[in-house]
């Protein structure tokens, strides 16, 4: 209904038709047609929420050096990493894991820290986990972010008590044992906590589970979870990787209308060549760039996919998918230990995030939720640290330029654009969204994935006109150019003016292998 809106739109517009005949004559004229009078759902802020698990140099180093650290922190929490996260205004943080979630039991991570258990982190490198960061930890942060807490229960090795207690330790206000036990550890208010999840990849490392079995334990599970006072948590059910519809149909068939879970959670990560072949972060040619983004632009079919098993059995779309972990996943840095994850971040992610960033935008109808893998110093990060040190990734910028469609609303866009073909294979050459804020401010966001050519492109902004147009922009010399603690500038964004607004027509020239956000104001 939408799309055909949109076309009689387009045809109906004078001014656009000899862009429509033209594209029928040339197939290389790059049109984004921007439908601003007629707005769509909201973007929920929270598809730009960020993953932070006891992994590596995540946590521990990343995030968390302890009040007696030299670094400045508060209350244990790096400033420099605080401020720039703060920037970015993330709007949830999932957290303990991962795989991580389902071997962690809350109760090692509460009281007196140095009476607190230390437990193997046995998925992450084997390392010694003195539970220093618990959940007083995490809730002080979040407070300091000022974002919502995403917690991820564990089904795998814990029990249904354990969890209920831990909701109930966290967001109730009645005199119970658990409660007096919070207040005993210096905690009087509860903590309101959005996100609960269910179970983390308990087809793998959380359980080994069928998708039957695991239905059948979360609906016992979530019968526990409570809600206290006025905290309505959203629960968030495990759901599949990839392409593996079969465990949505499953979950989704199981729930019917029941208020078992309020969403149900995706994962897929990008790869170069699968999981044997990864590749490095950092030196790669265009092969590897052009499989990155075509791994990237499968999140959409992806999404597609689950959510036309969604709508079958929630057609009122009451139901959130949650792609709590996204990423590219390349190999570990030279020297670093392979279960820490920690790889360097180039311009290549950039345009990977701003294809994943536009992918959830355009589907917001039922993309409630998203968390990019990870935070810091794992997979690709938003914010790399040594000692001291802080960098920002070109990730981070993505996600700098991008906050501007937090809770704003989709705006319809059609787009037509030429191809960017390697060695035979091809994808488009541009990826596009547009929203329009409560300001009344049209934001269009685009990348030009294709690392070789500029790309004219004419977008004819229809319903409303608008006085004045900024833009900002995120590119560099290489493919591969990324900061390090000695270059922490290399990659940033600068102001952007290569375009031309006239008669409701924007026309912007997009530099090779580019990331651009162009805000509309009236
Ligand atoms: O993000 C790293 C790991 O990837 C997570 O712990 C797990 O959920 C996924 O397989």
């Amino acid at each position: 209904m939408k799309k055909l809106f949109l076309f009689i739109t387009v045809l109906m517009i004078p001014a656009l038709r000899p862009a429509v005949a033209q594209k029928e004559a040339d197939p290389v004229v790059n049109q984004l047609v921007v439908v601003a009078n007629n707005p769509g759902p909201v973007i929920c802020k929270d598809i730009y929420g960020h993953f932070s698990e006891h992994l590596g140099a995540c946590i521990y180093g990343g995030i968390w050096v302890g009040k007696g650290s030299d670094i400045p922190n508060t209350d244990g929490i790096r400033n420099d990493v605080l401020f720039a996260l703060r920037e970015l205004q993330i709007p949830n943080l999932r957290w303990p894991g991962g795989c991580f979630a389902d071997t962690y039991h809350w109760k090692d991570g509460i009281g007196p820290q140095h009476k607190r258990a230390s437990i193997v982190n046995t998925h992450w490198g084997g390392v010694t986990e003195d539970n220093s960061f618990g959940t007083h930890e995490f809730m002080r942060l979040t407070e300091l972010l000022g974002c919502e807490a995403y917690i991820n229960g564990n089904v795998g090795s814990g029990t249904v008590q354990e969890m209920a207690e831990w909701v109930e330790y966290l967001t109730s206000d009645s005199d119970s044992p658990m409660t007096r036990l919070r207040k005993e550890y210096g905690r009087e208010d509860p903590w309101k906590v959005r996100y609960f999840a269910i179970g983390n990849e308990n087809w793998g490392c959380g359980g080994n589970m069928t998708d039957e079995y695991y239905a059948s334990v979360m609906r016992r599970f979530s019968t526990y979870l409570n809600n206290y006072g006025e905290n309505m948590l959203y629960r968030v059910a495990c759901g599949p990787y990839d392409y593996n519809f079969a465990w949505t149909e499953t979950l989704m068939k199981d729930e019917a209308t029941r208020g078992r879970f309020q969403g149900l959670s995706i994962h897929y990560y990008s790869l170069v060549d699968g999981w044997n072949n990864k590749g490095s972060a950092t030196g790669f040619g265009e092969r590897e760039w052009f499989r990155t983004l075509s791994a990237n632009l499968q999140m959409d079919p992806i999404i597609k996919g689950h959510k036309a098993i969604m709508d079958r059995y929630d057609p009122l779309k009451i139901k959130g998918l949650v792609v709590d972990e996204w990423g590219n996943w390349f190999d570990v840095e030279p020297a670093t230990n392979p279960g820490f994850l920690y790889q360097q971040n180039t311009l290549r992610d950039a345009l990977s995030a701003a294809v994943h960033l536009n992918i959830f935008n355009v589907h917001a109808d039922r993309v409630k939720v998203a968390n990019l893998a990870q935070t810091v110093n794992v997979l690709q990060s938003v914010i790399l640290t040594r000692d001291d040190k802080m960098i920002l990734t070109p990730t981070y910028h993505v996600f700098r330029m991008f906050r501007v469609h937090q809770d704003a609303r989709l705006l319809s866009t059609d787009l037509r654009c030429e191809e960017y073909t390697f060695e035979g294979n091809s994808i488009p050459a541009i990826s596009a969204s547009a929203s329009a804020d409560i300001r009344g401010r049209v934001n269009i966001s685009l990348a030009n994935l294709n690392p070789g050519k500029e790309i004219s492109l004419a977008c004819p902004v229809i319903g409303e006109t608008f006085s004045s147009v900024t833009g900002e922009i995120l590119t560099s010399d290489a493919i591969n150019s990324h900061n390090t603690f000695s270059e922490p500038e290399k990659v940033k964004p600068e102001p952007f003016s290569d375009f031309r607004y006239k008669d409701g027509v924007l026309t912007v020239r997009l530099p090779s292998k580019s990331v651009v956000v162009l805000e509309l104001s009236k």
